[in-house]
């Protein structure tokens, strides 16, 4: 695979307007989301809302592309196409959560490390040839008293960086996510230094490694006060500190960033996206990744009638996906 190809497709990824819908719940997850709505985890279930979203009617005007789980990529429409042939089909790029979850870290109660790296080239090989071009691997650094420590952020880094390399070997663009978690009441200064050491160690670890960053795509945290800091922050706030941040700390090479929502509010995770991009030119395009942010509006009309409702909660998707489309061009609107 050639470094020319995994750049196009991380340039296609971002394409102007366009973003990311991340419906890689596992099976895990996607449980807690059905359990607020009172939806059963069958397998038909999971299939059933994973084929409502895609094939939301002219998804592909706002969405390049969907990350998609180990068992959604094996699944099919109703018709018996194949997930990711049907993506492809309608000129979205399938991806996949290729990570096995996050792991307490042994010797530092309260931190995580992100496993899956046994078996991944195999993996990966086969991922491709369901058709998937690129991977979604998520580290997770929590904010606490004394944490995070170095030594989590550097195992996470290390993590990211193997899987990064292996994707490029097997032909698909790593998308890597270091998410500095939300909770907690640390304030946006807290959130911007943990945000910073933890994308130098990621760039450093990646340069190690040989990962080609042309053909890398960074899915970001925003840099946000915690959910229970008393000092909540503006939009304007947030956005200023996320790009002082990204620019401080991420190559101008890399092809584009992503966001992930992380807990905000659909609204939040658009305004703080179409802040950023007002305050452009930035070194890089700068889009969304978003899971709760383009899903919950859908979710909750689809529980409360899975026929009556189907057509109304694709409406939805579509909206955020417009609003999200519209926020990676600075040209959105509130309300
Ligand atoms: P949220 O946007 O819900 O944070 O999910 C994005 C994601 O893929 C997290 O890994």
């Amino acid at each position: 695979m050639s470094i020319e190809q995994l750049a196009e497709t991380a340039l296609a990824m971002v394409a102007p307007g366009k973003g990311i819908i991340a419906i890689d719940e596992s099976t895990g997850t996607i449980a807690k989301r059905f359990a607020g709505v009172g939806i059963e985890n069958t397998e038909e279930n999971r299939r059933a809302y994973r084929e409502l979203l895609l094939s939301t009617p002219k998804l592909n005007e706002y969405i390049s592309g969907a990350i998609l789980f180990d068992e959604t990529i094996r699944q099919k429409t109703k018709d018996g196409v194949p997930f990711a042939k049907y993506m492809a089909d309608n000129g979205m790029i399938p991806g996949i959560k290729v990570d096995k979850g996050t792991h307490a870290l042994a010797g530092f109660p309260g931190e995580v490390v992100t496993e899956g790296l046994d078996g991944l080239r195999a993996r990966l090989e086969e991922y491709y040839k369901l058709g998937a071009r690129f991977a979604k691997w998520r580290a997770v650094i929590n904010i606490g008293d004394d944490i995070p420590s170095g030594t989590c952020i550097e195992a996470n880094a290390h993590a990211l960086a193997r899987y990064a390399a292996l994707c490029q070997e097997q032909g698909l663009v790593p998308m890597v996510e270091p998410e500095v978690i939300m909770d907690g009441n640390h304030d946006i200064e807290t959130c911007y230094e943990v945000s910073e050491v933890t994308l130098r160690a990621l760039f450093d670890a990646l340069y190690n490694q040989n990962v080609a960053l042309e053909g890398t795509i960074l899915k970001a945290s925003m840099v946000l006060p915690g959910k229970d800091c008393d000092e909540q922050a503006s939009v304007d706030e947030v956005a200023e500190a996320t790009l002082m941040c990204l620019k401080s700390a991420v190559p101008a090479i890399l092809p584009g960033i992503v966001f992930l929502s992380g807990g905000q509010s659909d609204d939040d995770a658009t305004a703080h996206l179409d802040a950023m991009n007002r305050m452009g030119p930035n070194p890089w395009p700068l889009s969304f990744s978003y899971g709760r942010a383009m899903q919950s509006a859908a979710l909750k009309l689809w529980s409360q009638d899975l026929t009556g409702n189907y057509a109304a909660a694709q409406a939805t998707v579509y909206e955020r996906a417009k609003a999200n489309g519209l926020a990676a061009l600075g040209q959105w609107t509130r309300g």
